[in-house]
């Protein structure tokens, strides 16, 4: 049998994943980096990244849930859920060893039966909403709930931390106040005696906006999409980070079409002059935003080809009138750089009228992923 090749790859450097992990651990030094690999990390392929980000020297990784959890434990570093556990999950995350959120005072006491009944210890952190308004223990409950989850057994309560959703702006005063509120948190904890060995609250964002937010108290930051290669929509970039993704494809018609011919579904676009029309083996179901359509480029042969009529599933068409030399079988970017061209994650983004995160994590399955 011949082996195909695909028609759509996307090229991912783990050079610049390790040095994006390299430049947030230089920023946030002596705190210690998590990166969050959720959602196949986001959408890359989970596996291959932790690999190299393990090699970088990364020590623990945070996913959503359990299956994710499950995937990275043959790596042998901590694996943390971020986000919530179903009652039902709770033995099997005990006996993976995997680090569990508590979220409120009954799911603690359920945790913790469930580790005695299994003659183990769950590892916990407590998840307290100081402004996400996303799971979590509520900030008025917090120091009742985690007084109390402190004192079942088969708990080693081991880590504290909060989330941010507006770290990206920082004009706005929620994140101080909630840097503020989880310090107040700490230290009336502490009064009680109580201390944890991990303290985490910063995201990507924050990471870039807020220093106080990856200072002593805090020892840990979760980071997600700067160590993708990209960053928010919005806020400043303070880090110095690479590009880790190129979406690439193949050329797989050249044509020339009269002046006044339609082009694709709906006849969006209709040919001013005679032109020199190519397709290219990429659609929407490859991650390519249907906003594209008459408004997006592709690069070929290191020139910027527009984007002709609506993209399709499959396929998209492109004005090849500045690169008269194509050919059928050609490499095409579509995000990325080449030598002098670039489209990036943040220009698709805002076609699409969404951020950098949902591009990432839109590539299809058909497109395979090559770490080189
Ligand atoms: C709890 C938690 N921490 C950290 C992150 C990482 O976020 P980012 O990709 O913005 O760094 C996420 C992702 O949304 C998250 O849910």
């Amino acid at each position: 049998m011949h082996k195909i090749p695909r028609r759509v790859w996307l090229e991912i450097s783990r050079e610049a994943l390790a040095s994006n992990y390299r430049a947030v651990c230089a920023r946030v030094a002596p705190a210690e980096v998590m990166p969050v690999l959720k959602a196949n990390s986001y959408g890359l392929g989970v596996l291959p990244i932790a690999e190299v980000l393990r090699e970088a020297g990364a020590m623990r990784f945070g996913v959503a849930e359990p299956y994710e959890a499950m995937q990275l434990l043959p790596l042998e570093r901590s694996v943390h859920i971020l986000s919530s556990i179903l009652p039902e999950e709770i033995a099997a995350m005990i006996e993976a060893d995997v680090i569990i959120p508590v979220t409120s005072l009954d799911g603690a006491r359920l945790i913790s039966r469930t580790a005695e009944k299994l003659h183990k210890f769950a590892s916990v952190h407590f998840k307290v909403d100081t402004g996400m308004g996303r799971l979590g223990i509520l900030y008025d409950d917090a120091f009742s709930v985690i007084s109390a989850a402190c004192e079942l057994p088969g708990m080693l309560c081991e880590g504290i931390f909060s989330h941010f959703p507006l770290a990206y702006n920082r004009e706005s005063p929620v994140t101080p106040a909630q840097i503020a509120k989880f310090k107040a948190l700490l230290a009336r904890l502490s009064q009680s005696g109580i201390y944890f060995k991990y303290v985490h609250i910063a995201n990507s964002d924050a990471v870039n906006n807020f220093p106080d937010s990856y200072r002593p108290p805090f020892n840990l930051v979760r980071t997600g999409i700067n160590l993708h290669g990209a960053f928010d929509a919005q806020g400043d970039r303070s880090l110095d980070i690479q590009p880790v993704l190129t979406l690439k494809t193949r050329l797989t018609a050249v044509r020339e079409l009269q002046s006044g011919s339609s082009i694709g579904y709906g006849h969006t676009y209709t040919l001013k002059r005679k032109s020199l029309v190519g397709t290219i083996s990429a659609g929407y179901a490859d991650g390519l935003p249907l906003s594209l359509s008459n408004l997006g480029s592709v690069i070929i042969r290191d020139r910027l080809c527009p984007i002709v009529g609506r993209v399709s599933m499959d396929y998209t068409n492109v004005l090849l009138n500045g690169v008269t030399d194509a050919q059928i079988g050609d490499d095409v970017t579509c995000l990325g750089a080449t030598e002098s061209q670039c489209i990036t994650i943040e220009s698709w983004a805002q076609l699409k009228n969404t951020h950098p995160y949902e591009i990432i994590c839109s590539f299809g399955n058909r497109v395979e992923r090559r770490y080189i």
